[in-house]
Order: structure tokens, then C-alpha cells, then sequence
């Protein structure tokens, strides 16, 4: 029998056109940007997997055919990497392709996040299911999802992770207005504002790329027609999903995340990405960390 409450799918939207990355972006995918050796999606796919889901849904459009290759196999380079006795590099170029049941569904134009969300209904049924956008990193340290499904399961409806972020910086993202519960980490979104003008903002609680949805969010997609930039906002879907009660697909609640986040959707916050991610790194710590103080130091002179 399905069972139709638990969260066993994941959904990942990569058919954006990354505009804010060109002119890199013009043939290659942004989710495929290196964060160090590993496209920032398969950081992605990893956490959906670390959450328990193994069903990963992708969706792709024009131009992410690399995007596909990267979770499939490469044979060529497998038996080249065999031949030349590299086991780590091997196992490194394998991984990827074992790591989770990958399905993917085109997206025929980009009409923003909500229809690409949309997209997945087929797929996904009537089942609540989690969505990761693939420019979004949390550290594996911080176990995000894991949270948010438990949530799902407490308090039915949906479930949006939300980030405290400086004043000054609440009209660059979605914010939330937010009402406590008994639960110290969780919080009752009783509406949603889209880059709110400075001033006006409800918190300075800011929405991040990681949603788990009640099914009932693809009949609202259905019928919310384009908002901000002509685009499907899943966020407008959640806010009409937020005034309801729990028969009709609500409510909505949001998960209060203190742990690390990671940018890759921009320049600079992907510059710092990469950075932190490779001062993590035991095997270039060792020598990138003192290179890395000696070149500020220079450059703090020059
Ligand atoms: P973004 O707005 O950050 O991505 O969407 P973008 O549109 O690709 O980037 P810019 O603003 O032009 O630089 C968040 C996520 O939603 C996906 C993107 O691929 C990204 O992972 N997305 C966005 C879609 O899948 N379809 C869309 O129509 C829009």
C-alpha cells in the first residue's frame, strides 16, 4: 500500500537559466559549478539522500544535459581510470552514479520556481515531498531536511526553513511573518512577503531553498498566475497554502535554522563557498590556509 504521509521524494529544480553567472553559465549549467571538485547539485543530492530520500526528482530544461550525464555512468572514463590503476579517482567518478534513484522531467521554459515545482506533480503523486533548489548548499553538519520532515509529520501542511538575517538585508529575499509555537525551533507562517520594501518588513526571517510541500501546493500552483518578474513564485502557492487549515492542504509552519548555509547562486557568496568548503578540506587545508592568509596580508599592503 502507498502510504501517503511520509516525505519519500525529493525534488530538486535546476532549469533556471543562471543569468547572474554568465558568462559561465551560457553552455554549462550553474548547478554544475564546482564547489572545489564536486558540482554544487551533487552536494544536493547527497542531503536529500542524508534526509532519508533516495528519490530525487531533477528538473532540467534547455542546456543541463550535463546535468544528466553527471549522475549517470561514464564508461569510457571508468575503464580509462581502471587501466591507469586509479581506485580513488574510480571510486570518485562512480559515486555519483550510485547515489540515489535520479528521474528527471523537463521544464519547457523557465517560468519561474513555482512552475518548475509544478512540473514534478506527476511524478510525486499525492505525497507530500520535499523541494532542494540546487544553489542552495547546508552543511552536512546541520541536518536541515531531517528537521523539516519531522515537522511535516507533527504538524501536517507545509514546511519552509527560514534564516535570521541583518535588517538591511530582509528586502533582498522572501520574509516570513512568523507566530511561535510550543516547539522553540519552529514557528507558524501566517504570511509570506517577497522582497519587501525596507521598513516593511514582517521579521527578519528570510525563506531559504529548502521546502517540504503538502500535494494540495500543485492545485494552487495551478491556478496562481505569474508574479514578481512574470515568474510562477512558489512562494505565492505557499502563502495562499498558509491562510488554510489542515483539511485543505495548510497550514504552513517554518523551521528556524541556525546552522551553516551556503550561497552558490551569486558571485561573491559562491566565492566565499568555495573558500570555506576548501579550508574544510583536510586534504588542502594544510597548504591553501597559509597561502590564503599570506595573499590578504599582500594584498592588505599593496
Ligand atoms: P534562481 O532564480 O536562483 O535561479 O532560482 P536562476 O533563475 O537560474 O538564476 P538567475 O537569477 O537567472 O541568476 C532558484 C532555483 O530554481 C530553479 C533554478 O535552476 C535554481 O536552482 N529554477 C528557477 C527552475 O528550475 N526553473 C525556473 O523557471 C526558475
Amino acid at each position: 500500500m502507498v502510504d501517503h504521509e511520509s516525505v519519500t521524494k525529493a525534488v530538486v529544480p535546476a532549469a533556471g537559466l543562471g543569468t547572474r553567472f554568465l558568462p559561465a553559465t551560457k553552455a554549462t549549467p550553474k548547478e554544475m559549478l564546482p564547489i572545489v571538485d564536486k558540482p554544487a547539485i551533487q552536494y544536493v543530492v547527497e542531503e536529500a539522500v542524508g534526509a532519508g530520500l533516495n528519490d530525487v526528482l531533477l528538473i532540467t530544461g534547455r542546456g543541463k544535459r550535463p546535468i544528466e550525464d553527471h549522475f549517470d555512468r561514464a564508461y569510457e572514463l571508468e575503464e580509462a581510470l581502471r587501466a591507469k590503476d586509479d581506485p580513488e579517482r574510480l571510486a570518485a567518478v562512480r559515486e555519483s552514479s550510485e547515489l540515489a534513484n535520479v528521474h528527471y522531467v523537463r521544464q519547457g521554459e523557465p517560468k519561474g520556481l513555482g512552475h518548475a515545482v509544478h512540473c514534478a506533480r506527476q511524478h510525486v503523486g499525492d505525497e507530500p515531498f520535499a523541494v532542494l533548489l540546487g544553489d542552495d548548499l547546508i552543511d552536512g553538519r546541520d541536518p536541515l531536511l531531517k528537521r523539516m520532515i519531522e515537522v511535516r509529520a507533527q504538524f501536517g501542511g507545509s514546511v519552509v526553513a527560514l534564516m535570521e538575517v541583518e535588517p538591511e538585508q530582509v528586502s533582498l529575499y522572501g520574509c516570513a511573518a512568523i507566530e511561535p509555537t510550543d516547539e522553540d525551533d519552529v514557528v507558524r507562517v501566517t504570511n509570506l512577503v517577497e522582497k519587501p520594501v525596507p521598513g516593511e518588513a514582517p521579521s527578519r526571517w528570510i525563506i531559504i531553498g529548502r521546502y517540504v510541500c503538502d500535494p494540495a501546493v500543485f492545485d494552487v500552483l495551478e491556478k496562481t498566475p505569474p508574479g514578481r518578474g512574470g515568474e510562477i513564485q512558489l512562494t505565492d502557492a505557499l502563502m495562499t497554502l498558509a491562510q488554510r487549515d489542515r483539511s485543505q492542504g495548510g497550514p504552513v509552519h517554518g523551521v528556524l535554522f541556525r546552522g551553516r548555509r551556503y550561497d552558490t547562486g551569486n558571485k561573491l557568496d559562491y566565492l566565499r563557498t568555495v573558500v570555506q568548503f576548501a579550508a574544510d578540506r583536510p586534504d588542502l587545508a594544510a597548504e591553501f590556509l597559509p597561502w590564503l592568509r599570506e595573499f590578504t596580508a599582500k594584498h592588505d599592503e599593496s
